[in-house]
């Protein structure tokens, strides 16, 4: 037996008592006459004794311990007499009887410690190392509460969890795809699943009227910290639902999860906000409601007064920040370059400080009189001491820009608090966008997504204004899920196409296999997915999901640990008929 007890569990209830363990170095201390050893497992850490003098051999053994070298040992629990009150186990040491060197180690390449000194790319390229630092252990134990949490609901609501293939064809999620060469069919490919949203919706037609499944996705699309190229989704679908029966399903799991994983109670149903609203008000399709600070359009109001920016301008709106009148210069060219950057793109930034005296300060004095400024700061409710930050121009990037400015002041101001939990529905989507590069109307969600009843009018006359029976979860500002009622109807789902230029024979080619399931019973239905790897890291408050996947790529795409996207031997192409032009 290599060990009684794991390193995270003695305390004083085991005093005298003679144990095993088997673990990890994580560090060794020789202070004369004792050499103490930190030993770590998956579990934590124990203090292990050796003394000189009552065994010196097992102590100059001990003495030859790197960090990390796996061990084994025997001894008695005793009480500490420098106690740990930071550790579970720091009440007792283990004055070591007997040590077995299991396995010696290189030195590590950083510190295996929550702060490590290690960099990004070296814990990638050692990530099986990094694994072993408590913190993302702890997040790894997070998302594995969370899965056994989400079958354990999902299955209680009678879920029927159902696996879909990996090696299918092109799904309509709206990235790209990574394909896979078939050396069984030459010269085709498979595509790996974005979603297994078409399966889902051929078990609808199977009557398999509430699935989910845990299931990994692959898109191939620009990373950013909440996007990795595979990730993995709570992926479900009901029949017979309409959009609140299905809202009401999963606002369920999301209570249960808070209630389960953090101990946090919701109280009441989630807001549910239409995604017009969202735009206006916040700027975006994703608000975090953990502060106000909402965005007012002040367009109309400002035009007329010989100030360019403003009367050339599209749109100007701004943001009210109580209490930052006292910024000075500097802090407000910080607020103005992080406008200016390139990937937010406005071109400067116009403030209005309504001093304590009542009076006000502004980038543009010139033009405004003080009555002028006090009734636009009255669009704000500002009170003295406050400050107002507009920007004018392109409507969709300066609402955009006023985002992410109010996300920025949230922070500087505290006022995103990671234990506040703001969960909101965000609804009515519009169906259709415009694609400027390929001139035609894109799916905004994807091509099975029904559109309202109520608008199906205005698909002849402004199909740009017709809204999808839609739906995001957003918490504090992340978009942790995204579903709609389907279309179940095969004319309806001609129409779609249609509108999204597709011919017949392109939506045959692609979609065929749906459209004649269609016409063996298709109940209603509609579902959702859940970004499982966001909802993990909003859990653990972290910014980034990497820190919540054990083997995640990095921005470019790359698995630094296995050294991957890699080329592929002359054999394997030749078997695959392909050859490469570089
Ligand atoms: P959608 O494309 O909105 O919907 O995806 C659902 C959720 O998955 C998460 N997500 C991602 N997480 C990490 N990395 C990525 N690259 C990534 N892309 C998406 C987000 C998102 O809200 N089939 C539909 C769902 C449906 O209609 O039922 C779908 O996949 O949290």
């Amino acid at each position: 037996m290599y060990r009684t007890h794991t390193c995270g569990e003695l305390n004083l209830e085991q005093l005298n008592k003679n144990v095993s363990l088997a673990g990890w170095v994580q560090r060794s201390r020789d202070l004369g006459g004792m050499t103490f050893v930190d030993m770590r497992d998956r579990y934590g850490i124990t203090q292990l004794v050796f003394n000189m003098e009552e065994n010196r051999d097992l102590c100059l053994e001990a003495r030859k311990l790197g960090r990390e070298f796996v061990i084994q040992v025997t001894g008695m629990v005793t009480e500490r007499s420098n106690k740990n009150p930071k550790l579970p186990t720091g009440d007792i040491e283990i004055v070591i009887e007997t040590l077995r060197i299991l396995n010696p180690a290189e030195v590590p390449p950083f510190t295996i410690e929550n702060e490590t000194d290690g960099g990004d790319d070296l814990r990638m390229k050692y990530r099986y190392l990094d694994l072993r630092r408590p913190t993302i252990r702890k997040n790894m134990e997070l998302r594995h509460r969370m899965a056994q949490e989400v079958r354990r609901y999902l299955d209680s609501q009678g879920f029927f969890e159902v696996e879909t293939p990996f090696l299918i064809k092109t799904t309509p999620e709206g990235a790209r795809d990574f394909v896979v060469p078939s050396r069984m069919n030459l010269g085709q490919f498979y595509a790996l699943p974005q979603s297994p949203q078409t399966f889902k919706q051929l078990l609808m037609v199977a009557g398999y009227d509430r699935y989910f499944q845990i299931v990994k996705c692959f898109r191939d699309e620009d990373l950013r910290a909440d996007r990795q190229p595979e990730f993995t989704q709570i992926d479900c679908e009901m029949s017979f639902v309409d959009r609140n029966d299905v809202l009401d399903a999963f606002e369920g799991l999301a209570k249960h999860l808070f209630r389960e994983v953090l101990d946090v109670e919701i109280e009441g149903a989630f807001e549910k906000m239409p995604y017009d609203t969202a735009i206006a008000e916040y700027g975006t399709d994703k608000p975090d409601l953990r502060f106000g600070m909402k965005i007012k359009e002040l367009t109309s109001l400002v035009q007329g007064k010989e100030f360019q920016v403003f009367d050339s301008a599209e749109f100007t709106g701004g943001i009210c920040a109580q209490g930052c009148a006292e910024y000075s210069r500097k802090e407000l060219d910080v607020l103005t370059d992080f406008v200016k950057r390139p990937q937010i793109g406005a071109k400067g930034l116009i403030y209005i400080k309504c001093n304590e005296d009542g009076t006000f300060k502004s980038t543009v004095d010139k033009f405004f009189s003080a009555e002028e400024l006090k009734s636009l700061a009255d669009q704000f409710h500002a009170k003295p001491g406050d400050l107002i930050l507009i920007l004018a121009g392109e409507q969709s990037s300066t609402l955009n820009a006023l985002s992410e400015l109010r996300l920025e002041l949230g922070t500087r101001l505290n006022l995103r608090d990671k234990n506040t939990y703001r969960p909101l529905w965000v609804v009515d989507f519009p169906l259709l966008e415009w694609n400027e590069e390929s001139g035609r109307f894109h799916a905004m969600h994807h091509p099975f997504t029904s559109p309202k009843m109520e608008d199906l009018e205005l698909f002849d006359t402004e199909p740009g204004k017709v809204r999808a029976n839609a739906y995001d979860l957003v918490i504090n500002g992340v978009e942790i899920g995204g579903g709609s009622i389907r279309i179940h109807d095969e004319k309806l789902q001609k129409l779609m196409f249609k509108n999204l230029g597709f011919t017949d024979e392109d939506a045959v080619e692609k979609f065929g296999f749906l459209m004649s399931a269609f016409r063996y019973g298709a109940p209603p239905h509609g579902g959702i997915a859940f970004g499982f790897d966001r909802w993990v890291a909003l859990f653990a408050g972290l910014d980034s999901i990497r820190d919540v996947i054990a083997f995640p790529k990095n921005n470019s795409g790359r698995d630094m640990m296995i050294d991957t996207p890699s080329g592929i031997s002359d054999e394997q192409l030749k078997e695959l008929n392909l050859s490469l032009k570089y």
